[in-house]
């Protein structure tokens, strides 16, 4: 199969294929995400929570985000690769902006970035698109201000908060993303917004009317230790069978029953003879 490029969201809206999205931060999870046939890897900022153990994203470099994506992009054949821009590298000049995501996909080999908000990044979000580096767009709950929104909170359930999401995915649209990611808002306004644009929509909390969905693959995995969101539905308990392996391996190698003679390398008896 081919590499999924960004015609790829527009076309599966026309189609109505629901896209599939999943975070992945390292190589080894790429591969298998990759080989399940999954449209789409984000290697979202919340690598700053799951992977970095910080308390929210803001912490996060673009550093951190290249080392990461280029993991990613290593262990990836088919699924199309989102960088997400971490928090004050699109919030000062839409010079630095475009240098930055400029750097993220020429260092990472990622296809796209994503940037979080609507009104007060369109400079910035229009000045990445006419260099040419496609942009998927985030509204919603954005993480990157949760510091502004009072903490991780459901957004858009009132009248004016509705409406400015509603007027940032028009906007948005306008702009040229190739799809917008929303979080954590409610599943009818998040169905006024996915019958409204002609570009795809990536629900995350979002209900099931948006035109694809993406989780945070630790989430879904039942990875996390830490909090599990209403909308995660848990497709494992790898945290708990994790555990039980190493508890079971910390026990083996105290009691000496790993590892076993079948583990181990032979030398030749000649070749022992002289080391006595
Ligand atoms: O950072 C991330 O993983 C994200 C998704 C939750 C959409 O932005």
């Amino acid at each position: 199969m081919a590499k999924f490029n960004v015609t790829f969201f527009v076309d599966s809206k026309e189609k109505g294929h629901k896209i599939s999205m999943l975070t992945a931060y390292d190589y080894t999870t790429a591969k298998l995400i990759d080989q399940a046939g999954v449209d789409s890897i984000l290697v979202g900022d919340s690598l700053g929570m799951v992977m970095l153990g910080y308390e929210n994203t803001l912490s996060v470099t673009l550093d951190d985000m290249i080392h990461h994506t280029k993991a990613v992009v290593r262990g990836t054949e088919n699924a199309f690769v989102v960088l997400d821009m971490p928090f004050m590298t699109y919030h000062t000049t839409v010079e630095d902006a475009i240098r930055n995501a400029g750097i993220a996909i020429q260092e990472s080999g990622a296809q796209a970035v994503k940037l979080e908000g609507g009104f007060h990044v369109k400079d910035k979000i229009k000045g990445i698109i006419d260099a040419q580096i496609p942009v998927l767009g985030h509204l919603g709950l954005t993480p990157q201000s949760v510091n502004a929104f009072g903490g991780f909170k459901v957004q858009g359930k009132d009248e004016g908060v509705a409406k400015k999401i509603i007027e940032e995915a028009k906007l948005l649209e306008e702009l040229g993303v190739f799809a917008i990611v929303l979080e954590a808002i409610p599943e009818k306004l998040a169905k006024i917004i996915s019958e409204s644009l002609t570009i795809p929509t990536i629900g995350i909390g979002a209900g099931r009317y948006t035109d694809g969905q993406v989780l945070v693959i630790q989430d879904m995995l039942g990875m996390y230790p830490d909090f599990t969101p209403k909308f995660v539905k848990k497709y494992a308990e790898l945290g708990i069978q994790i555990k039980e392996a190493v508890i079971k391996y910390n026990e083996e190698i105290n009691t000496g029953v790993f590892p076993e003679e079948k583990h181990g390398f032979k030398i030749d008896d000649d070749v022992l003879e002289k080391l006595y």
